[in-house]
């Protein structure tokens, strides 16, 4: 079954239980999650959608660091809690984070990162390491650009650059990358997406981007899916998402500039998280309470997806 599936995510939920004391309450920060990636050929798949809108849970579950509360994940055909933590599932499915000052302890040096994944992963001749040098010229580096430095002796973009060559030594078919340019000024922000891109075509990579910058999004992905408070409410091309967003929130996301600075999270804002527990906790269509085209029905019934224009969309305006 799903043979030929790269990824199958079937119905995937993740309840998180939010706040303290008498407060407490139960969010899906994911919720009845459905989508495919095929074996072939690989894909850009990108999932956009504000702060807390449950798309690194969407990451953990695929990478094995949460259990889904309910619903499957299949990766190459085989349920994934048969193979996470298992070697080869982790030689084949690698994140990329979103602060490379994260991936690489800055009392190490970068390149011992690298040499001990080769080692761990093969047997490299003595002293040589074919692998870290191939994967540093995937992204553009050399291996005399990272000899001997630590993470503060390079510069963001070359320090993410490098995070991403050391997910591609294991030669994985999947790459799980989390806000991976969010922290990377605006100029080098195209050289890392062109990376992702290049890796596509020429490695036969398959990618899952996360990300708030639909820009970067339209530039790189096939297929786009927007998230609202843990759900998917459309998905398809992005071409066609983001040329004519069907969904009223896939709309506002489109027309609103995203953040320029990163640390400018949307959470930061204390009214938003007020509106976070409250949008996660409605009953009817997550968005009735923003949406410039509510209906009657929307209050009290959650609309399904309804297929229009080759997309999902989650919206009871196109039933
Ligand atoms: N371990 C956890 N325990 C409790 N709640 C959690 C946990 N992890 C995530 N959440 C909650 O789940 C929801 C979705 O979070 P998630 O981090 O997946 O969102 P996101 O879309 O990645 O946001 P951002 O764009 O800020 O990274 C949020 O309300 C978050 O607070
Ligand atoms: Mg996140």
């Amino acid at each position: 079954m799903n043979n030929d599936k790269l990824l199958v995510l079937d119905n995937v939920t993740k309840v998180f239980t939010k706040g303290q004391g008498f407060v407490k309450s139960k969010i899906e920060a994911v919720s009845r999650v459905s989508f495919e990636l095929e074996l072939q050929p690989p894909e850009i798949f990108t999932l956009a959608g504000e702060s807390g809108s449950g798309k690194s849970t969407v990451a953990k579950l695929i990478l094995g660091f949460e259990a889904p509360t309910s619903g499957s994940i299949y990766y190459k055909g085989q349920p994934l809690e048969h193979l996470k933590g298992k070697r080869e599932f982790i030689r084949d499915v690698q994140p990329i984070f979103q602060n490379p000052f994260e991936t690489f302890n800055p009392l190490k040096k970068v390149q011992n990162y690298f040499h001990d994944t080769e080692r761990s992963f093969g047997s490299p001749p003595r002293g040589q390491y074919p692998l870290t040098e191939r994967s540093l010229e995937l992204v553009g580096l050399t291996a005399a650009e990272i000899k001997d430095k630590y993470p503060s002796e390079m510069s963001g973009g070359q320090l993410q650059r490098a995070s991403i060559a050391r997910a591609l030594i294991t030669n994985p078919s999947l790459l799980i990358a989390d806000e991976p340019v969010s922290m990377i000024d605006a100029s080098l922000r195209m050289s890392v997406v062109n990376l992702f891109k290049r890796l596509k075509e020429e490695q036969g990579v398959s990618i899952i981007y996360i990300t708030h910058d639909l820009a970067t999004a339209y530039y790189i992905s096939d297929r786009i899916a927007i998230m609202l408070r843990g759900q998917f409410v459309e998905i398809g091309s992005v071409k066609k998402v983001l040329d004519n967003p069907l969904h009223p929130y896939s709309q506002l996301l489109q027309s609103s500039v995203p953040a320029p600075d990163p640390r400018d999270r949307w959470t930061e804002d204390i009214a938003l998280s007020d509106l976070e527990a409250r949008e996660y906790t409605r009953q009817g269509c997550k968005f009735a309470g923003r949406c410039p085209r509510v209906m009657e029905i929307c209050q009290r019934q959650e609309p399904e997806h309804y297929r229009v224009d080759d997309r999902l969309v989650k919206c009871h305006l196109y039933r």
